[in-house]
């Protein structure tokens, strides 16, 4: 998959802009707020609908404007051509995905047509932030390899928010609560069951993936692991259903008490381990850093095989925050293989460490427009 074009409308700090990408290594230059990062947002937003940084669509908009609309044309990696057109209409309070000029039902049946990998200094919370970090770094490769995932979990989320605010009443009558709780509990444990199950199958899978790559970046002296941790342990998917049901009625009580749903995916961690211990308590800074890139170019791989796509690798600002042989690694291993949009505030970082990459175009950016554009060999 590669991204040919883009045209951006009122988005972020641009009126407008208009790029052709090159096909290997975009690297984006420019000062510190010169407009690098939105440029990797809509880029986002044409892959996943929305933003890498978890904006709202009005955050998006352009100050003091109405609409905001996001092109691009992309060409997977049989020569096929898509064009997608996102527009966001505030006054109207509208979001419409077009892909080649059909209007999406469900914006959200963009995820996984077009796949994508991410990487930006905040996704250092992936190793060293909370569950809620991790389960979001494996809902969205799930969600880019399964519509039934993406669905389940989107509806698990509205059956979660309607049982809470049930628990979250303050009711004193247990019977009460019972009675209300109840209609929503078997949705959440079919939905829930559905993603747990999903979960553990795609960890087991993805694990294997991350040794190898893990092994590529540091040697084989270090052995990495990830389990899945969730509310229950369960070792066949048959029996999700029955102890999810079981744990829902233990836990009934303090559920009232604490007012929230206790047991659920919603709760889910994933551990990760280096050489059997916590990678937490563990390991050092560069140990945290090789781990969140050997999880990135797993993430790549599995995508890959799995989307049956070379997915677009995004990687905003990261280069300062690696050292310089991790960012060649990374930038080698990836820049031969698919299309990277790298963002970068100095120009010979990048120099250092894409001595090998050949093919790069460098796009410099200044006050939110183009400066020049570069062909550096
Ligand atoms: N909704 C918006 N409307 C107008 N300008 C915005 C909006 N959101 C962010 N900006 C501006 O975009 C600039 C930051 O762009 P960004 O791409 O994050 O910079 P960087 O080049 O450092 O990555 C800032 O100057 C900010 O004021
Ligand atoms: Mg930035």
């Amino acid at each position: 998959m590669r991204l040919e074009s883009i045209d951006l409308q009122n988005f972020r700090s641009y009126d407008w802009l208009s790029l052709e990408f090159s096909p290997a290594v975009n690297i984006i230059l420019g000062e510190n707020g010169a407009g690098k990062t939105n440029i990797l947002e809509a880029v986002s937003c044409l892959c996943l609908s929305r933003s890498f940084r978890s904006a709202g669509n009005f955050d998006m908009l352009k100050k003091g404007k109405e609409s905001f609309s996001i092109c691009g044309s992309l060409r997977n990696d049989s020569e096929i051509e898509s064009n997608v057109r996102i527009e966001f209409d505030e006054t109207r309070k509208t979001k419409n995905v077009e892909v080649n000029r059909e209007k999406l039902q469900k914006i959200t049946s963009l995820v996984g047509l077009f796949p994508i990998v991410f990487l930006s200094p905040a996704q250092s919370s992936i190793t060293f932030g909370s569950p809620g970090d991790r389960r979001q770094f494996v809902d969205i490769i799930l969600s880019q390899t399964s519509r039934v995932y993406l669905e389940a979990l989107m509806d698990y989320k509205k059956v979660l928010k309607h049982r809470n605010k049930i628990l979250a009443q303050g009711l004193k009558d247990i019977m009460h609560i019972r009675s209300l709780v109840s209609p929503w509990n078997e949705r959440m444990i079919e939905l829930g069951s559905k993603i747990m199950n999903r979960r553990m199958e795609f960890t087991n899978r993805f694990s294997a993936y991350f040794s190898k790559c893990y092994e590529k970046l540091s040697g084989p002296n270090e052995v990495p692991g990830m389990q899945y941790k969730s509310s229950f342990d369960f070792l066949q998917p048959e029996q999700i259903e029955s102890m999810y049901r079981n744990k829902l009625e233990e836990e009934f009580k303090r559920e009232i008490e604490i007012g929230c749903s206790l047991v659920g995916p919603h709760r889910d961690d994933f551990l990760f381990t280096l050489n059997g211990f916590n990678l937490c308590s563990y390991a050092s800074q560069g140990q945290h850093k090789t781990f969140l890139i050997a999880l990135k170019l797993a993430e790549f791989e599995y995508l890959k095989e799995t989307c049956n796509e070379t997915p677009i690798l995004v990687f905003d600002d990261v280069l300062s925050e690696l050292d310089s042989i991790r960012a060649r690694k990374l930038l080698e291993t990836t820049g031969s293989k698919a299309q990277v949009f790298v963002t970068s505030t100095d120009e010979h970082l990048i120099d250092k460490s894409s001595a090998s990459l050949g093919n790069v175009t460098k796009i410099f950016i200044k006050e939110s427009r183009v400066e020049k554009i570069e062909q550096a060999v």
